[in-house]
């Protein structure tokens, strides 16, 4: 019912180890994560398109090369306890899942769409040369292309659409190729929208939920999954 954001980005530094373990520490079984390439091509856990919010550096993470990247404090900005937290690649990070029995919704993260081929790429070979189940991973995109790229790219896994008010009118552009999941910005999720995507026979999700007040009327609309920063505000698992 609970997955993570970004860890559990109320509890650690957001996209960290600490995060996905302080998530496994809570009982949860899946985090949601954001993967994008480093200058040099490897897929790293990052949110922003700078690393000016999360970490000690400046400017846009595609012009680090992932040594770089290393050098950067990831978990000061949050707490001065978390000073050694590294900017960790989707290969740590897929180990250290498998490790703590955690599983992955990984967000391909796209800021531009030049960027998506390569990340797709590169995101593809990790899987491929990863022990990681397939069941224990859902990966999803608002970029309709990215995702249309992975389903070829790696057919045996699960796909999520993350829905916004911007990008909500692809969602009927895979009526044709199937979604497992539809991830849904709960500030604009309707009854008849949650409808729709039900009758399509998605697994519906909402994010970012941070009020547990709201959560009742999302399950009762058919939400089967809440995507929040802090799952202690909620009595579910
Ligand atoms: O995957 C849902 C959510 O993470 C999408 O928004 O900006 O937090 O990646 P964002
Ligand atoms: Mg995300």
């Amino acid at each position: 019912m609970i997955i993570g954001h970004r860890g559990v980005a109320a509890l650690a530094p957001e996209n960290t180890l600490s995060g996905i373990r302080k998530a496994a520490e809570c009982g949860l079984d899946w985090v949601e994560i954001d993967t994008q390439l480093s200058a040099d091509g490897i897929p790293v856990i990052f949110h922003d398109d700078t690393v000016e919010r999360c970490t000690d550096g400046n400017g846009k993470l595609e012009t680090f090369n992932v040594s770089a990247l290393k050098n950067l404090d990831a978990g000061s900005w949050f707490d001065k306890a978390h000073s050694d937290e590294r900017i960790p690649t989707l290969e740590e990070t897929l180990a250290f899942c498998l490790d703590e029995g955690v599983s992955i919704n990984l967000e391909i993260k796209v800021y531009r769409d030049a960027q998506v081929a390569p990340l797709v790429e590169a995101v593809s070979a990790v899987l491929a040369s990863s022990a990681f189940p397939a069941e224990k991973l859902l990966i999803s995109s608002f970029s309709k292309n990215a995702l249309m790229r992975c389903k070829a790219a790696i057919p045996q896994c699960r796909f999520g659409f993350i829905a916004d008010k911007r990008n909500i009118s692809d969602l009927d552009a895979f009526d044709d190729v199937g979604l497992y999941s539809v991830h849904v910005d709960h500030r604009m999720l309707t009854s008849e929208l949650a409808k729709e995507i039900k009758s399509k026979g998605y697994i519906l999700n909402v994010w970012t939920l941070n009020e547990c007040e709201k959560a009742d009327a999302f399950i009762g609309m058919g939400v089967d999954n809440i995507i929040t920063d802090d799952p202690t505000l909620f009595n579910l698992k």
